[in-house]
């Protein structure tokens, strides 16, 4: 009997709704699957903690990165720990010792994407690796990308794509909450980072970006070139008088064509007037606006951030994985972007 032996890094928020998911719906992923799928070991840092969910029976965990990585029974990887030094080297172990990989690490991704492809293409085994859970958490918006617009031409992506943030605006906004408050209650709902200033900061939405920029444009862009501004300078008085002009702020990515085979894009707050559809996203949702040659406008919207949203992404990948599914190729965009013009830096 067919079984896929998975080992996760990571038994935090998203590393919990993963087990919860797989444990509940254990019965329908084998009849799905034709593979039980069978939790063997988690890596935390603390193994002595207590966990808000219940580990299944059975598996160890640990704190020893050996403990999955050298086990030659798991054969699957989930990397949902977070940060790009030991994830790094976590996601290349497994990948060069023919483990398949699931990440939900966009910090990573957005570093190392072109260096994993490489990877993957120069192993002798095919290895598999997927991310849908790096962008915009429960959207399936990676796979829209690989898939979606392969024979059209995207010209502009634009969005909310940090749930922290925009749940922290919405409260601020709506609900009168302060920035601290605000963060307190997105950190304690399983929003934010663990180290928030990469929401706050807009760096997470600018890791976001890159990745959609390479998926969409085809282009690789240094994180550091993309202007970048967060929220924290945001105040009461700014909600004030965007209200005062009928409107609202939201923290957007905007990537977008300048001119042939030229692309621009900032991370900033932006003022929006109520009519626009952005302005009435909130909370935690997520929504991208794509603008194409041929589909003109799409739009998707979601939740993206939280635990069962995001688990909700990686299970997906897992399901494809535990099925024999290839995972996508690198998407090569017909009409590659060639030059990225930072517009925006001087001005922030
Ligand atoms: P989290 O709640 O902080 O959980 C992180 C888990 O990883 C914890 O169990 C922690 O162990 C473990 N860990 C951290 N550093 C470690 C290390 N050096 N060695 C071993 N274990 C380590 O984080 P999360 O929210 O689940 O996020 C995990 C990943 O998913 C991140 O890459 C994040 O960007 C991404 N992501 C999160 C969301 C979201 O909504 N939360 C959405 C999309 C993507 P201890 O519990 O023992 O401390
Ligand atoms: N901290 C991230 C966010 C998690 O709030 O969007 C989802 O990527």
């Amino acid at each position: 009997e067919a079984t896929r032996t998975i080992g996760i890094f990571g038994g935090g928020t998203v590393g919990g709704g993963i087990v919860e998911i797989l444990t509940k719906k254990a019965a329908y992923f084998k009849e799905l699957t034709g593979s039980d799928l069978v939790v063997k070991t988690i890596c935390v840092r603390d193994a002595n903690k207590k966990r808000d969910f219940v580990i299944p029976e059975g598996c160890t965990v640990t704190d020893k990165y050996d403990d999955i990585l050298t086990d030659p029974d798991i054969d699957m990887v989930v990397e949902v720990m977070g940060g790009t030094t030991d994830a790094k080297n976590i996601v290349f172990s497994s990948l060069k010792a023919g483990k398949d990989v699931v990440t939900a690490n966009k910090a990573l991704i957005a570093m190392y994407l072109p260096e994993i492809e490489e990877t993957l293409a120069n192993m002798d085994k095919p290895v598999q690796f997927r991310y849908e859970a790096a962008v915009c958490g429960g959207i399936p918006v990676i796979r829209s990308f690989q898939s979606d617009f392969v024979g059209d031409e995207v010209s502009m992506i634009s969005g909310i794509i940090n749930g922290c943030t925009n749940f922290m605006l919405t409260e601020m906004d709506q609900f009168g909450r302060t920035y601290d408050e605000a963060l307190t209650e997105a950190s304690r709902l399983g929003y934010a980072e663990a180290d928030p200033t990469l929401d706050v900061g807009g760096f997470d939405a600018r890791s976001k970006l890159k990745i959609l920029m390479r998926l969409g444009f085809g282009v690789e862009v240094p994180e550091d070139k993309i202007a970048c501004r967060g929220i924290t300078d945001l105040t009461k008085l700014d909600f004030d008088y965007a209200k005062m002009m009928g409107g609202t702020i939201k923290l957007l990515g905007v990537a977008e064509r300048v001119e042939e085979g030229k692309i621009t894009a900032f991370v900033s707050p932006c003022y929006l007037t109520k009519e626009e559809p952005l302005a009435s996203v909130s909370g935690a949702t997520n929504a991208i606006e794509v603008s194409s040659r041929n589909l003109q406008s799409s739009t998707y919207i979601g939740q993206g951030a939280g635990r069962y949203p995001t688990a909700n992404s990686c299970i997906n990948d897992i399901i494809a994985l535990a099925k024999g599914d290839k995972s996508p190729m690198p998407f090569n965009p017909l009409d590659k972007v060639t030059e990225y013009v930072d517009d925006y830096s001087s001005t922030f």
